[in-house]
């Protein structure tokens, strides 16, 4: 199931298939946009909820008009910044677009992936591609095509679907997304891309991200492995943290990649699933300084530990 051959990824598209497609932040789960019943699918497969909208990737910044209206001028200056690269804008959607990719919403999210195996194929297949990053609903994202059969291998259907290997994801958490129909502007999710690199682009102060994008999609609580994860803020915090861990007899380790943010985000999942493969009760993982990217690696560690802790680790 999993290939390199975007020819045969683009004919299944055409066919109504399902692609795992990678991209520089982590791997989507594709389907034609313009097919509705192809984008339905990705839902029953993540077991994601019908109102949690898709994001359209494009191959070109010039095909936005033909899925988003009103374009307004901050979004063509981003557009022309920021892609192809980790940045998701939400714009007003445009007539056509499919309820089931908006979930009904008036907005459309769009973005132009930097990974080269993603352009190739957008290029090929000419149109938009629906796609959420490729898990099971609320777990941890994939970031190589190996963590996607892992996760949801046994629910694609090998004469319909690919896993289009790309290589480990560059980037390793998902796209910055910034809501262009707010005046001005809020980012809805932070990442690669940061709030200051896109005040700095646009040359004025973005708006504090509130309203009804920010609550449906943004859980709390989100790309949580089976192991309770514990944000520390510094290595002696995470030690005292393990000492008294270890004194209850819990199975757990360390994350210490603060030092290399850069690192600690591309590495991030794939620590994450190596912890529940090492059967870890417990993770403890060193929270990065709070700028850069690693304003995202904190935002995703915080999201793992959500809602759990030694007392309710059930999740
Ligand atoms: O880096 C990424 O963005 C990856 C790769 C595959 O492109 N995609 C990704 O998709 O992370 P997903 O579906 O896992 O996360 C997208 C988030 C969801 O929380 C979704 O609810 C939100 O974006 N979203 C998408 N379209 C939206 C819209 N029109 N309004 C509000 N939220 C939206
Ligand atoms: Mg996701």
């Amino acid at each position: 199931m999993i290939s390199t051959d975007t020819d045969l990824a683009v004919e299944r598209l055409r066919a109504g298939g399902l692609v795992a497609m990678p991209t520089e932040t982590v791997y989507g789960l594709a389907a034609d946009a313009r097919n509705a019943d192809a984008v339905a699918r990705i839902f029953s497969i993540k077991s994601r909820p019908t109102d949690h909208p898709l994001i359209v990737h494009l191959h070109d910044g010039d095909q936005v008009d033909l899925w988003a209206d009103d374009v307004p001028e901050p979004a063509r200056v981003l557009a022309a910044t920021c892609w192809p690269g980790p940045l998701t804008m939400l714009l007003r959607r445009g007539s056509g677009v499919h309820d089931v990719v908006t979930g009904g919403r008036p907005t459309i999210g769009l973005r132009v992936p930097g990974h080269p195996v993603a352009a190739g194929l957008l290029e090929r297949f000419g149109s938009g591609l629906a796609a959420p990053s490729a898990n099971r609903f609320g777990r941890v994202s994939p970031t190589s095509a190996r963590h996607v059969v892992d996760d949801i291998g046994h629910l694609l259907d090998p004469d319909r679907d690919l896993v289009l290997d790309g290589g480990p994801s560059i980037v390793g958490v998902e796209s910055t997304i910034v809501d262009l129909t707010a005046d001005p502007p809020q980012v809805l999710r932070v990442g690669a891309i940061t709030e200051r690199d896109l005040e700095r682009i646009l040359g004025s102060p973005l708006g504090e991200a509130h309203g009804p994008s920010r609550a449906s999609g943004m859980l709390e609580a989100h790309y949580a492995p089976s192991c309770v994860v514990y944000p520390a803020a510094d290595r002696a915090a995470a030690d005292r943290l393990v000492s008294r861990l270890r004194r209850q007899d819990e199975r757990v380790q360390i994350l210490d990649r603060a030092d290399d943010p850069v690192e600690a985000a591309r590495s991030l999942y794939a620590d994450l699933r190596d912890a529940d493969a090492a059967g870890l009760d417990a993770l403890v993982v060193v929270l990065p300084p709070a700028e850069g990217i690693g304003l995202a690696v904190r935002d995703r560690v915080t999201k793992a530990a959500a809602g759990r802790g030694p007392t309710s680790r059930d999740g």
